[in-house]
């Protein structure tokens, strides 16, 4: 009995696996359609107002992690966690279309030149509840810096492009500034 029966156990296990194995390979009947994806992508052009705002009692960009003193000129080392606006226009009573949630770390010893992670998280419009996820370089004293779009989740799976950012305005002594992006992304 137990010769015969353990065969046909093994048997069974091999088909499982072999189950097993058919569900993990790449499922040859799946095509873009089925994931909501057209044929074609499409570019977009994007464009708001970020407000990075770290003055006064209801700041959106606040060190968690401060300069250590001495690499403070360039604010290497220190990583600011923002929750920034990003408005129609510049000022920031203008539409709200979204925020800028991540953080931005002090990364260059000769220049304020930022490591940027965030997410551009859209709350207006057809975008309402998508987002573009960002990960470049920001010196911020370039006239323009450009920085990858890596992906993106809603409307903007697959996504893949770029953000220019040019400073708007920058108050010296609050240390708040408005910088105007235009992001130009591809997505489905
Ligand atoms: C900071 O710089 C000052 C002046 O250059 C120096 O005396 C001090 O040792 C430095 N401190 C650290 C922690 O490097
Ligand atoms: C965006 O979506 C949220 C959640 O679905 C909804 O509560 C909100 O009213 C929407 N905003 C706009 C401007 O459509
Ligand atoms: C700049 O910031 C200072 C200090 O917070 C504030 O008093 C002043 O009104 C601001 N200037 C502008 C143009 O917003």
């Amino acid at each position: 009995m137990a010769l015969i029966f353990i065969p046909r156990r093994a048997a069974a296990i091999s088909f499982s696996l072999f189950l097993i194995s058919a569900l993990v390979a790449s499922d040859p009947v799946l095509s873009p359609e089925k994931l909501g994806i057209r044929r074609r992508e499409k570019l977009s052009h994007l464009h708001f107002y970020f407000h990075d705002i770290v003055s006064g009692r209801n700041p959106t960009a606040v060190f968690v992690v401060p300069p250590p003193s001495n690499a403070s000129r360039t604010l290497f080392g220190s990583v600011v966690m923002t929750d920034d606006p990003l408005t129609e226009r510049p000022e920031i009573g203008s539409k709200l279309l979204g925020r800028a949630q991540g953080f931005y770390a002090g990364a260059s010893q000769t220049e304020i030149g930022f490591l940027m992670v965030m997410n551009f998280a859209f709350v207006e419009g057809k975008y309402n509840g998508s987002y573009l996820s960002i990960l470049g370089r920001n010196t911020v004293f370039s006239a323009v810096r450009e920085m990858p779009v890596v992906g993106g989740g809603g409307l903007f799976r697959f996504a893949r492009g770029y953000a220019q950012a040019k400073t708007h305005a920058v108050n010296i002594s609050s240390g708040d500034a408005v910088v105007e992006y235009n992001v130009y992304v591809f997505h489905y």
